[in-house]
């Protein structure tokens, strides 16, 4: 039994996709009929008079219980976690926020029966035994990073909570999302956001990653559209739940720095790899989303050429105005 309860739970509501999606989940759903929870007040003052807004650790399972009963809560995006870089520094942090706060949300959905939950996972599920190459849906998941371990282990646990408690959960492989709202914090794919930052006010940028090294990557707009169309999909017509591939395009820094070079052609990049780099080396260059594809109808807007034009046009401008705050 699931309730038709209409408000929505949003956690880990100051991250890079968490502002982002906040903005897009009160715009469609009303502005009061969105919660936003973080560990820390959101910085965005709009945001913050917008709607509802409560502290919830996530590893607290009384609390997000207590939210969600407070607000007559349906549906949970739990955004909150430990990305892969800042997972290596502390491992016992990732383990426990990703881990537990997982756990939490799912048990938290059994107990108040929930209509529906949003829970992503990431390429870095995959690990160094994975076909690297266009990475199949049904595959070999060892990854070698504790970010990884605790998505491959949130994916397996929310699939179990479909099958044997029959709790609506729903979840993608996420590849390094690129934004321009709010920088993404302690991952991997990082880079990818901060070149374009560097580009527009230094026209420098050292790469912590080697020139060569290719990762799948998505524009923010399609990670959003991604979310917002899974979530609607007929839970019925999906064969997956929790772990769908995705995909939007792949490219390395080198051709990354490339295509930027084309809008601003005195931009130079160096290259000096620190211990992100054996991360990367241990993700897919590119994955197969077919099963996105046929089960719910993914296409992604953004090519690489869309995606570092776009990014340009709105930092350029927040320069230009003094406002680019990086
Ligand atoms: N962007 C993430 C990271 O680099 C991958 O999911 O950790």
């Amino acid at each position: 039994m699931t309730n038709t309860k209409t408000r929505i739970m949003l956690t880990g509501a100051s991250g890079q996709i968490g502002t982002e999606l906040l903005k897009i989940l009160r715009r469609a759903h009303g502005d009061s009929l969105v919660v936003a929870t973080d560990i820390q007040p959101l910085s965005d003052p709009a945001l913050r008079e917008s709607g509802p807004f409560e502290l919830c650790d996530v590893t607290r399972r009384d609390r997000i219980m207590e939210v969600a009963r407070k607000y007559d809560v349906g549906t949970i995006y739990h955004m909150a976690a430990i990305l892969s870089a800042t997972g290596e520094k502390n491992p016992q942090l990732a383990w426990n926020i990703n881990i537990n706060g997982t756990y939490n949300v799912l048990e938290t959905a059994r107990e108040l029966a929930l209509s529906r939950i949003f829970i992503p996972s990431s390429i870095a599920a995959f690990g160094p035994e994975t076909p690297r190459e266009n990475t199949p849906q049904e595959t070999i998941l060892r990854p070698k990073t504790m970010y990884g371990v605790t998505k491959v282990a949130g994916e397996l646990l929310a699939d179990y909570y479909v099958r044997r408690f029959n709790v609506d959960v729903r979840g993608c492989r996420f590849p390094g999302i690129i934004s321009h709202e709010t920088l993404p914090g302690g991952g991997t794919t990082d880079y990818a956001v901060a070149i374009f930052y560097e580009a527009v006010k230094n026209r420098r940028y050292t790469c912590f990653l080697r020139e060569d090294s290719r990762l799948p990557m998505m524009y923010m707009p399609d990670c959003l559209k991604s979310v917002t169309e899974l979530m609607a999909a007929d839970f019925g017509r999906l064969r997956h739940h929790t772990d769908f591939n995705l995909a939007a395009m792949s490219f390395t820094p080198a051709e990354l720095a490339a295509e930027i070079k084309v809008h601003i052609p005195d931009f130079a990049v160096d290259y000096k790899p620190d211990f992100r780099q054996a991360i990367a080396d241990s993700w897919p260059t590119s994955i197969d989303d077919s099963a996105a594809r046929k089960e719910w109808g993914w296409n992604p807007a953004y090519d690489l050429k869309g995606m570092v034009k776009d990014m340009l046009d709105v930092l350029s401008r927040r320069h230009a105005e003094g406002r680019l705050n990086y």
